[in-house]
């Protein structure tokens, strides 16, 4: 659908095998299987071979090593992570790092733009803490090796589970504002990374991808639950909008920020500062509920899956700013899969615009 332009609503942009969100009734369904069934119970090398599957020759059955192996050819581009790029945010160093990889469209370039969100975010995560890039462990699971590489010391089995059950979550979503841009991209046959920068930069905006960290913001300035109402209303007085609420297509609660909290709920468990924290949240999340149903009664606001993510990354000690680049680690096999899916339907996308500027003056 393309939405949000007078007219075009209802408007069907691509068909897919991959991914359906239904909105109305809060469901995402992932390849035939529902969000709830691969969160929590798939690593993320096994949802990209879901995503994949049909979509490339010769896929292993297992993407582990070869994702890895990857992760390994591909961290020869930190090389190019100069000063001026260190003081870049990190989506932009982040993609500056990807757009340095060959255009193609087989299985070998695909593995490498899996891998490359992934190493390049640790690199940059590490380079604007001050330390030096750590080398991938090609005997990891992605998940594993991405928190190693990011903060120097290994994950707790715990810290894997939670951030493979957030990959799987994040990693296709319908046709979303990168996702299309990826497969606008891809129709024009310019290869895979020209598709996948494309998603990296639609996924940057505050309005997409780039929510996360402004939450964790959020959160900060409130400080407290009982100052929670005060915050909010002077927010939205300002004529600000609420980061982690609302969605284009749900119109009731976004089931992803549901997986993502009972995601969080299970490593709360075993934790200490988390529990206090999530309680926290809790809170400030009602409130917000309350309000915006308050202001616009006719328009169900309610939360969506940034809320829960800035909490899950926050608790995985990623920094904020870095908090698009990890949804990008996560949302890459489905821009790929959805780019195959493209080319494979053949056609250019090419949609038309409606003249409203003034028409030539009579000779
Ligand atoms: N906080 C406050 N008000 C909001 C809001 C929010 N998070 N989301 C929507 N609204 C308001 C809009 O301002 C609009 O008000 P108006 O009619 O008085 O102008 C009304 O609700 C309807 O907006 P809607 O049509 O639902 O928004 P949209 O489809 O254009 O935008 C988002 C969808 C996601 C861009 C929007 O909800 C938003 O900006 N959310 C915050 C950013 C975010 O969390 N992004 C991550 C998405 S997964």
């Amino acid at each position: 659908m393309i939405e949000g332009i007078d007219g075009l609503e209802g408007v069907v942009a691509a068909e897919t095998v991959l991914s359906e969100v239904d909105g109305a009734a809060g469901r995402l369904v992932i390849r035939g299987r529902s969000l709830d069934q691969l969160s929590g119970h798939t690593s993320f090398e096994a949802a990209t071979h879901l995503l994949f599957d049909g979509f490339f020759d010769g896929l292993p059955a297992d993407l582990t090593q070869p994702l890895a192996d990857a992760r390994s050819e591909v961290f020869s581009e930190v090389r190019a992570l100069d000063a001026e790029l260190v003081a870049r945010t990190p989506m932009e160093a982040m993609r500056a790092l990807t757009a340095r990889l060959a255009d193609g469209d087989d299985l070998a370039t695909a593995l490498r733009l899996v891998a490359a969100p992934a190493v390049f975010t640790a690199a940059v995560t590490r380079a604007q803490a001050g330390h030096a890039p750590l080398a991938p462990d090609t005997a990891l699971g992605h998940a594993a090796d991405i928190l190693r590489m990011t903060r120097g010391t290994a994950p707790t089995a715990a810290e894997v589970a939670l951030l493979d059950a957030y990959l799987v979550t994040v990693c296709d979503h319908g046709l979303n504002a990168s996702t299309f841009a990826a497969r606008v991209v891809a129709s024009t046959r310019a290869g895979l990374t020209s598709a996948v920068l494309a998603g990296i930069s639609a996924l940057k905006g505050p309005l997409h991808g780039g929510a996360p960290g402004p939450v964790i913001d959020m959160l900060d300035a409130i400080g407290s639950p009982d100052n929670a109402r005060a915050w909010i209303e002077a927010e939205l007085d300002c004529g600000e909008r609420l980061m982690g609420f609302g969605h284009r297509v749900y119109r009731v609660r976004d089931p992803r920020a549901d997986a993502l909290k009972r995601a969080i709920k299970a490593m709360a468990d075993g934790s200490n500062a988390l529990p206090g924290r999530l309680a926290f949240a809790e809170a400030v999340e009602q409130a917000a509920l309350q309000i915006l149903k308050e202001r616009k009664p006719n328009r169900s606001l309610q939360t969506n899956v940034e809320f829960y993510t800035a909490l899950l990354l926050e608790a995985l000690a990623f920094p904020p700013p870095a908090f698009t680049c990890v949804f990008a680690i996560g949302r890459v096999s489905g821009w790929i899969a959805h780019a195959r899916e493209q080319v494979a339907g053949g056609r250019l996308i090419r949609p038309q615009s409606r003249y409203v500027g003034p028409t030539p003056l009579a000779a």
